[in-house]
């Protein structure tokens, strides 16, 4: 099969597109064709080594999500066929999806339901659990509730500003210039143009905040939440920050891989309560290219490799 793969970590030139040998189901799992991945933070800094660890046996294949055809299936998996449309993340700890193939836990995936392209269920699936969990599940998001989210126009914020919407709440959040129509277009009832103006000077009492800029915005963003409140960061690694104040939370979002929370997505997606966000598509020739605008950090919306 054809991948963008690395032999070694560095910068984006060490992606090197070739031929891998495909792969085989073992038992309990299906061979997907893919047909779109998408670029995620967390691709280049496994990359560039360090922050993930390092990476012991190469050639290694990035990317964590996908949206695909069975191909294949081990032995004991029933409830796929071939041919069956399917999206999902990889389980934890395995990446390669920017490849023609992957080996996939079948019990992690998820059905595609004909509504959704392969490039919007790709789009839709790792930044989405992310989303999900981190709101749903983490931050306990209520109707009511004020919530401020951190880089609105990223993937994962972008899919959280409109779940939070459809969960009743009053979302703030931040952008630079050229993105606040775009998330103001998301349903964000404040948007602050944080070229322009500093978060912590118009934001004050918060019941929370989903933080996913990492650096100084985390550590200020603690300053505009109520009393009792709480904080849940996703780009400032993998442990909860340290929370500055004894009376807010600061919460780490384990972001597992389960098929529940990809057919949340799906119904998410069909209520018309979520959208697949603006895309820019590369073939995956083109991978370090890809990696390095999701490493320049001002996205809007997603990088996805259509593969086939
Ligand atoms: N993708 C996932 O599922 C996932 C899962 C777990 C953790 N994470 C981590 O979460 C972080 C975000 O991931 P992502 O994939 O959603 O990112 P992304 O799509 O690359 O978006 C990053 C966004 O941050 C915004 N931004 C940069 N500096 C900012 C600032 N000072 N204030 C406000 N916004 C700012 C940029 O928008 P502007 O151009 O408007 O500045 C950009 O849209 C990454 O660190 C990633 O590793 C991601």
């Amino acid at each position: 099969m054809k991948a963008s793969y690395i032999e070694k970590h560095g910068g984006p030139e060490v992606l090197i597109y070739g031929d891998l040998p495909d792969p085989e189901p073992a038992a309990g799992e299906i061979i997907v064709d893919i047909h779109a991945a998408t670029v995620n933070g967390a691709d280049w800094k496994v990359r560039a080594g360090g922050t993930y660890g390092e990476i012991e046996n190469f050639p290694y294949v990035l990317g964590r999500d996908f949206s695909g055809v069975v191909a294949a299936l081990g032995e004991g998996v029933d409830d796929f066929a071939v041919g069956d449309p399917v999206f999902g993340v990889c389980a934890q700890g395995q990446e390669g999806t920017y490849a023609e193939k992957i080996a996939m836990d079948a019990s992690i995936v998820c059905a595609k339901p004909n509504s959704m392209s392969h490039i919007e269920a790709a789009c839709l699936s790792l930044t989405g659990l992310t989303a999900l969990i981190s709101v749903e599940d983490t931050l306990e998001l209520k109707s009511g509730e004020t919530i401020l989210i951190q880089g609105g126009a990223g993937g994962v914020a972008g899919f959280a500003i409109e779940l939070a919407k459809h969960l009743g709440a009053n979302v703030i959040t931040t952008a630079s210039t050229g993105n606040v129509d775009y998330v103001k277009s998301l349903g964000a009832d404040q948007v602050i143009d944080y070229t322009k103006e500093d978060f912590t000077e118009v934001v004050s009492d918060v019941d929370c905040v989903f933080e996913t800029v990492g650096g100084p915005v985390n550590a200020k963003s603690f300053e505009v939440v109520k009393s009792g409140g709480r904080v849940a960061s996703i780009a400032s690694g993998p442990k909860a920050p340290a929370s500055p104040r004894d009376d807010v939370a600061s919460l780490r979002p384990a972001v597992g891989r389960d098929r529940p929370h990809l057919e949340r997505i799906v119904e998410l997606f069909e209520a018309g309560a979520v959208h697949a966000p603006p895309v820019t598509t590369f073939s995956l020739q083109d991978a370090g290219e890809a990696h390095r605008i999701s490493e320049g950090r001002h996205l809007k919306g997603k990088l996805v490799f259509e593969v086939r």
